[in-house]
């Protein structure tokens, strides 16, 4: 599928996560549309083996989002093997289902540091280097999770919900040059939640969904295509969901 390769050929994206689920499928997707794909990831063995199996994803780098440190180098990896970055797709996110009574500080802390530290590190590096090009997109995926409260996910809510507010006050500083926009997924059929659901849940979990299914990371990954294209290029400070209708 390649819809978007005007605007898209050639473009330097980067995504983090890009190693699995919706991430990779994006990265797919961009590589579709002949763009030039970075992913970072830190599933070395992950990272590896897409690598391998998916040639045309140009660049691989090992980092770990949520520590600052490990993203400027890859941020000065990225500029040495890509020449720069047209498109940041900040996706690396992490789940871990406990009532809110039961969640440490420790957890807290890691998936606060993973979906919001990350993405505030990765597009504050981003941003850098596209204020100085004077162009750029920056687009994040957040989660209805982040819109409407879910019970067992307050650290990932809360997560979530920081970062569809970083990108909206983004959106407003960095405007006109960097459009900013939050991708804001319902259930989607990746590794991360097919491990959370026995087959019986996953029944359950479908019959409440409007559309009466999960929906397919690729389906997240063309809404990340159309927004980073210039057929969006009035969208800007926007969190946008795509969720089968969960949210009606
Ligand atoms: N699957 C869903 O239903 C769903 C719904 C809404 C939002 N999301 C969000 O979508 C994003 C991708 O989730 P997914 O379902 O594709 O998950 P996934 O587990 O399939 O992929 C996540 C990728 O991020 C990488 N990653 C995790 N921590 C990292 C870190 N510290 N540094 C670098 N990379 C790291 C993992 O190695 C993995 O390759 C996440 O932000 C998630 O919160 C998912």
């Amino acid at each position: 599928m390649s819809n978007y390769q005007d605007s898209l050929m050639d473009k330097r994206v980067v995504i983090t996560g890009g190693a699995s689920g919706i991430g990779l499928a994006t990265a797919l997707r961009f590589a579709d549309e002949k763009a030039i794909v970075t992913i970072i990831d830190n599933n070395k063995e992950s990272l590896d083996r897409v690598l391998r199996e998916y040639p045309t994803l140009k660049h691989g780098i090992f980092a770990d989002v949520s520590n600052y440190e490990s993203v400027q180098n890859a941020f000065l990896e990225m500029d040495d093997l890509a020449g720069g970055i047209d498109i940041l797709i900040a996706n690396a996110g992490i789940s871990v289902r406990s009532s809110f009574l039961d969640i440490t500080p420790e957890q807290w802390d890691k998936v606060i540091g993973v979906n919001l530290n990350g993405i505030f590190y990765a597009s504050q590096e981003a941003a850098k280097r596209m204020i100085k090009q004077e162009n750029g997109v920056i687009l994040m995926t957040a989660s209805t999770n982040g819109l409407v409260g879910h019970p067992n996910y307050a650290d990932y809510n809360a997560s979530k919900a920081g970062v569809n507010l970083l990108a909206r006050t983004m959106a407003l500083e960095l405007a006109p040059t960097i459009r900013v926009n939050t991708v804001c997924p319902g259930y989607v059929l990746t590794p991360m939640q097919i491990a959370e659901y026995s087959p019986e849940a996953l029944v359950q979990v479908n019959e409440k969904i409007p559309l009466k299914r999960h929906a397919q990371p690729e389906e997240v990954a063309a809404l990340f295509a159309f927004l980073a294209s210039s057929e969006a290029k009035y969208i800007t400070g926007q969190h946008i969901p795509i969720d089968g209708g969960e949210l009606a």
